[in-house]
């Protein structure tokens, strides 16, 4: 602290001055570091996954940039029915209470990511035999987990892959027991849970017709009904090729057409080669992570690749510039390379390069691509 009364007045303003002056030059220094979430502020949010050993702190790189890189955040697998409610009477609230903690720290958009879902569900509740039960059993997951976050978490995905290829209802556990109608009532239910959050229907594929389709239907079913639903998510694990960018525009118009917000929650777009492209083959025997045809990029991507993914980021992201009216949030489904599901999957063991950050955290020309069509754009408004 400084004495006042032993320097005369003309000193101590100067020196105020000065640590104005530095604090400040701090300050812009901070605010001017380019990123995308700074650079997309005024479009949409940019979104990322988060694991649990993110959430815990165990990935030391990361904690500096996300916070930078992002400004929103889904988690990844802790919020999942089979991870947060294991026990009909046990709740792992732990790392999720973490996870809404870290987004309220940096003041990010905080998504819930799933209420409801097939998909990593608990084996008790596969063993339930009546629709009765399973509702009440819905109920109270629902009271318990939106009810906990209740007022904290932006929006939630609350039925997630409901839908057949086709746009027919998928083969559920819910489906069987409580018929179409389970979608409604987990919807009803997260709405009185946490009135204020945003309520979102999710799934993969949405760009493909006859999905989409189905995917309307349900949407306006739920709206004929007065059930509230205020988003649609789009995945968006895409490839290099597929869907098409007139696809994906058919798609931002006619779900905004519904009057919901249209967010793509979980983007990545794979380099290697799909098992299911190659007819016959079997996925499951033939390919082994050490097969150089469906592994082969193990010691890095070659530049024609990463220019393809770069080129094909920039062409998705000059869409979604051009929709930005309509598209609320666009999460990147991990954050670098490395923690990408799609390493394991659909074969495991294999080396993928699906993000805009490299294995060291560093941004690939990918993202350099991304970031240069807001530069552009800043220019031209010149
Ligand atoms: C994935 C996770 O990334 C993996 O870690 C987990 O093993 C399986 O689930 N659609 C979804 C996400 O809605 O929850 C899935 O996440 C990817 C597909």
């Amino acid at each position: 602290m400084i004495n006042q009364r032993l320097l005369p007045a003309w000193i101590l303003a100067c020196l105020t001055l000065f640590i104005a002056c530095q604090s400040d030059a701090t300050q812009s220094q901070e605010e001017e570091v380019p990123s995308l979430q700074r650079a997309y502020q005024d479009n949409f949010f940019i979104g990322t996954a988060l694991s649990a050993r993110q959430i815990l702190g165990q990935i030391p790189d990361s904690l500096g940039m996300i916070p930078r890189e992002f400004n929103a955040i889904t988690p990844e697998n802790v919020m999942k029915w089979g991870v947060i409610h294991p026990e009909p009477d046990s709740f792992s609230f732990e790392i999720p209470d973490q996870y809404v903690a870290y987004g309220e720290q940096h003041d990010m958009h905080v998504v819930g990511h799933t209420l409801v879902w097939h998909s990593q569900l608990s084996p008790w509740v596969k063993e339930i035999q009546d629709s009765a039960t399973l509702r009440e059993v819905m109920k109270n997951h629902i009271e318990a987990v939106a009810g906990r976050y209740k007022g904290r978490i932006d929006g939630w995905d609350v039925v997630n892959e409901a839908l057949n290829e086709d746009g027919t209802l998928r083969k559920s556990i819910f489906l069987d027991l409580m018929g179409p109608d389970f979608i409604q009532t987990a919807f009803e239910l997260a709405a009185a849970a946490d009135p204020e959050a945003e309520l979102y229907y999710n799934d993969y594929n949405m760009c493909e017709p006859a999905k989409r389709e189905g995917a309307i239907a349900l949407i306006k079913q739920l709206q004929a009904n007065n059930v509230k639903i205020d988003g649609v998510g789009l995945q968006g694990h895409w490839k290099l090729e597929t869907p098409t960018l007139e696809e994906i525009e058919n798609s931002i118009l006619q779900f905004s057409a519904l009057g919901i917000k249209v967010m793509f929650t979980e983007l990545d777009i794979t380099v290697l080669p799909n098992p299911w492209d190659m007819t016959g083959a079997d996925v499951n025997v033939k390919f082994e992570s050490g097969d150089s045809i469906m592994n082969p990029y193990p010691g890095g991507l070659p530049d024609s690749v990463s220019q393809q993914l770069a080129a094909r980021y920039e062409s998705i992201f000059q869409l979604f510039l051009k929709h930005q009216d309509k598209i609320s949030r666009v999460t990147f489904w991990g954050v670098h390379d490395g923690h990408s599901w799609l390493n394991g999957w659909p074969i495991r063991g294999r080396t993928n390069y699906p993000l805009l950050f490299d294995r060291n955290f560093q941004p690939k020309e990918a993202y350099h691509r991304v970031m240069a069509l807001k530069a552009t754009e800043a220019t031209a408004q010149k």
